[in-house]
């Protein structure tokens, strides 16, 4: 991190200079990277867009392009080189067999945190995941303490990724800020999401915050908009002073048009939803 984080509040970072010579922007060709990569653009001088797949548009001005397997150790480590912060987005995003999440998110996790001892990186944005206490009811209200319950596959390797940020704090001082996204798209897609929504703006200002915020050791925080009904109790995560601007309530009228769902169903019970009935994979 350079010398000048946390000297301005996050809010003026658009009149000042960048505060980071060179981020990097793991899985920068997925949904939440295409959009992130305009909107991190005044924190970082360069900031460097990685992924396995096509990054399409084309690197602009301010960006450059290094393609990377976050399954391979060395590249990786080259892929680190230089940068002062990572935002880390890559991996598998959805409920997967084991062996395809072992590769990408857990050893890539691992990769990403080894290359940041090595080269001297000293904050990182982890993009952790509902999934991690997803079988926690829709009735139940939890703060970042809550034992975490996984509901598959990629949940558990979020549950790793947090461990693996905390290990990486206690062994070696390299701040995390894991953020438990909800659910990051342009609009609530569904009942559930009324709940978990958070929209491009909140998790752009959360994202700020959690590079430029001093001394947040390992944070975890709940991304969720000012959403009506939420689950989820950030107070652990003050020292961020993050305060959500949106809300889905915009969109009640819409999602509620769609039909009704069964009490029954996992999009009813749990606040992981319909991942916490995927699986069992190759029976
Ligand atoms: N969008 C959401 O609502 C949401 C919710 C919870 C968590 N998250 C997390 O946020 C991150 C971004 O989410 P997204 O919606 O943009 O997902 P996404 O699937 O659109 O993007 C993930 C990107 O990672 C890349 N990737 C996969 N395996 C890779 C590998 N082995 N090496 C390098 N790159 C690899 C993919 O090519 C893809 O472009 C993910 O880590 C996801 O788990 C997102």
């Amino acid at each position: 991190m350079s010398e000048t984080t946390g000297a301005a509040p996050a809010a003026q970072h658009s009149e000042a200079a960048p505060r980071l010579s060179r981020l990097l922007l793991t899985g920068a060709a997925g949904g939440l990277g295409k959009v992130l990569r305009e909107r991190l653009q005044p924190m970082a001088r360069v900031i460097r867009l990685s992924d396995v797949a096509e990054m399409a548009p084309a690197a602009g001005p301010h960006e450059e392009v290094a393609p990377c397997n976050l399954a391979d150790k060395k590249a990786v480590d080259a892929l680190v080189a230089g940068c002062d912060a990572i935002v880390h987005l890559g991996g598998v995003s959805v409920e997967r067999p084991f062996e395809e999440i072992l590769e990408a998110n857990i050893r890539g996790v691992f990769h990403v945190y080894e290359a940041a001892r090595r080269h001297g990186v000293k904050r990182i944005v982890f993009a952790s995941s509902n999934h991690v206490i997803g079988f926690y009811k829709q009735s139940e209200h939890i703060d970042a303490h809550a034992a975490r319950r996984p509901d598959g596959y990629y949940g558990l390797s979020k549950s790793f990724g947090e461990d693996m940020a905390q290990f990486y704090y206690d062994r070696y001082g390299i701040e995390t800020v894991s953020i438990r996204i909800g659910s990051s798209f342009p609009e609530p897609a569904n009942r559930r999401m009324m709940s978990t929504w958070l929209s491009y703006r909140d998790l752009t200002t959360l994202i700020e915050k959690s590079l430029f915020t001093p001394g947040v050791k390992h944070t975890v925080v709940y991304g969720a908009s000012a959403n009506r009904d939420v689950w989820w109790d950030n107070s652990a995560a003050a020292h961020l002073g993050f305060a959500p601007q949106d809300s889905s309530e915009v969109f009640r009228d819409k999602v509620e048009a769609q039909p009704p769902v069964a009490p029954t169903d996992p999009n009813a019970i749990y606040q992981g939803g319909a991942f916490t009935a995927q699986g069992p994979f190759g029976d």
